[in-house]
């Protein structure tokens, strides 16, 4: 090993050398110090050739002015679309009057405000607000006042399949994947449960009295944007009551309007014990996370002077510029009638998108979602292929998974500047995720789009498409 060198005064790039920076130079420093496996699929994508100067409400825009209309909406986490007015503004009177951040030894005037918005959003007595600053730390917190308030001998997890709920060991230990869960040591008390399907949860409660806890999306993102069927979500609270289980709501992805509703789970008449929220809650600015639990559960956990430090924030927990960034966000979802905006264009969009699966049967299996979150399931590159040719294709369909997905995404991008986003387990579903101040011009430029994309005959481009793909050597995993 070389001896390490400890410079007294380091060469650093300052802020206005990071806004000079083009983007060869930009490129160069992903690859060297952030992530070269991830520089490899964007380049796959095109998404590489881009260099963001701003952004805007629904748009994404480069130095020369080209405008990106963004409907991938960050995963779910830009509700309000890029920059809204009064985010910027909320957040411009707090550094002008230098407002307080971090104020652990003090009673803090935002982080108290936002808990109580939250808790009167939130039904029942789900009113006990934990602030952190992701949805996999607003995961951990659940798991942990679960457990905590069930006890040992009473807190086995049982998660759905398909989840995703986080990168963090306790999130990881309950995300049904076995490419995110590698090699990694992870909590052994856990079990899996077919998502969707209320009679085999009942069958593991009455086999195993150790099932304390569950935790489930309300909407399943990563597994392809998954509604579970109707009455699914009732028969499991029903369930969780009778053997008495809590059961977490994730909806880090599908909360915070995202579906027409504040809670995803409103649209089930459910209420869960403790619910996550993440992502859109920072207003398209901020790195928030909420855990909401009911207020016995968390009494009972963390209520005393004794037991406050063990679910105890953390260092940026709740800290004065992004609570008052939620706090705002809450405020104009609401001022502007965002939830109704997200109801009538999600339908609209999902009306659209169902006469393109009726135009195009070979290449769209299915479309589906709620509000905003809406998946369009592409079939396996073989059924788009004449007839002859299937066959030969057909044992490569899973290795090629994502390549109809990645095509259109590219050519989204290239021919229409508009972006798109994929889903992490089902590679044939197209992720879309708009803001919900997306327009009806705006979903008819997409869906143009996408028609003129898909009408071109997709069986060349696919090909060529999935050939760079095997050049890159980027193949999707065998799973
Ligand atoms: C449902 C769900 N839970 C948890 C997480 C983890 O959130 P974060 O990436 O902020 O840690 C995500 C992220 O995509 C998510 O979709």
């Amino acid at each position: 090993m070389p001896i390490p060198t400890y410079p007294e005064a380091p060469r650093l790039l300052t802020v206005d050398d990071a806004y000079q920076l083009g983007l060869a130079k930009v490129t160069d420093l992903f690859r060297t110090y952030l992530n070269p496996g991830q520089y490899q699929i964007l380049q796959l994508l095109g998404f590489n050739e881009v260099l963001i100067d701003h952004a805007e409400g629904m748009y994404y825009f480069d130095a020369s002015g080209r405008g990106i209309l963004d409907f991938f909406g960050g995963f779910g986490s830009l509700a309000l679309g890029h920059n809204h007015p009064r985010i910027l503004a909320a957040r411009k009177h707090f550094e002008e009057h230098k407002r307080h951040d971090i104020a652990l030894s003090f009673m803090s005037q935002y982080a108290g405000a936002l808990a109580k918005n939250l808790a009167t959003i939130a039904p029942g007595d789900l009113d006990m607000v934990y602030l952190c600053s992701s949805g996999s730390e607003a995961v951990e917190a659940a798991l942990k006042l679960a457990e905590k308030v069930q006890g040992p001998g009473k807190n086995t997890i049982a998660y759905g399949s398909q989840s995703f709920h986080g990168k963090t060991r306790g999130a990881l230990s309950v995300t049904d994947s076995s490419l995110y869960q590698s090699t990694f040591s992870l909590i052994s008390n856990r079990t899996c449960v077919p998502f969707g399907d209320a009679p085999a949860l009942e069958e593991k409660l009455q086999h195993d009295a150790t099932i304390g806890i569950v935790i489930l999306e309300t909407i399943q993102g990563g597994a392809g944007i998954i509604v579970p069927p109707e009455g699914y979500l009732l028969e499991v609270r029903k369930l969780c009551d009778r053997y008495n289980v809590l059961l977490i709501l994730d909806e880090v992805q599908c909360g915070v309007g995202r579906t027409g509703r504040f809670f995803a789970f409103e649209h089930e008449q459910v209420t869960p014990d403790i619910v996550t929220l993440a992502k859109s809650l920072g207003g398209g600015k901020a790195a928030i996370g909420a855990m909401i639990s009911r207020r016995p559960l968390f009494m009972s956990a963390y209520g005393t002077q004794k037991t406050f430090l063990t679910g105890g924030t953390s260092t940026f927990g709740g800290i004065g510029e992004t609570c008052i960034t939620a706090i705002e966000a809450l405020n104009v979802l609401y001022d502007e009638n965002l939830l109704e905006n997200c109801r009538v264009m999600g339908q609209y969009l999902l009306t659209g998108l169902e006469a393109l699966q009726k135009k195009y049967p070979v290449l769209i299996k299915e479309v589906r979602g709620r509000g905003l979150m809406i998946g369009i399931e592409f079939h396996n590159i073989s059924k788009s292929l004449p007839l002859g040719l299937r066959h030969m294709v057909a044992t490569l369909d899973h290795r090629l998974k994502g390549s109809i997905c990645g095509f259109i995404g590219k050519a989204l991008l290239k021919d229409f500047n508009i972006l798109v986003a994929f889903t992490e387990y089902n590679r044939n579903v197209m992720r879309l995720e708009p803001p919900l101040i997306v327009t009806r011009q705006q979903i008819d430029t997409f869906l143009q789009a996408l028609d003129s994309i898909l009408h071109r005959g997709v069986f060349n481009m696919i090909t060529k498409f999935a050939l760079t793909m095997a050049k890159t050597k980027i193949l999707p995993p065998r799973s």
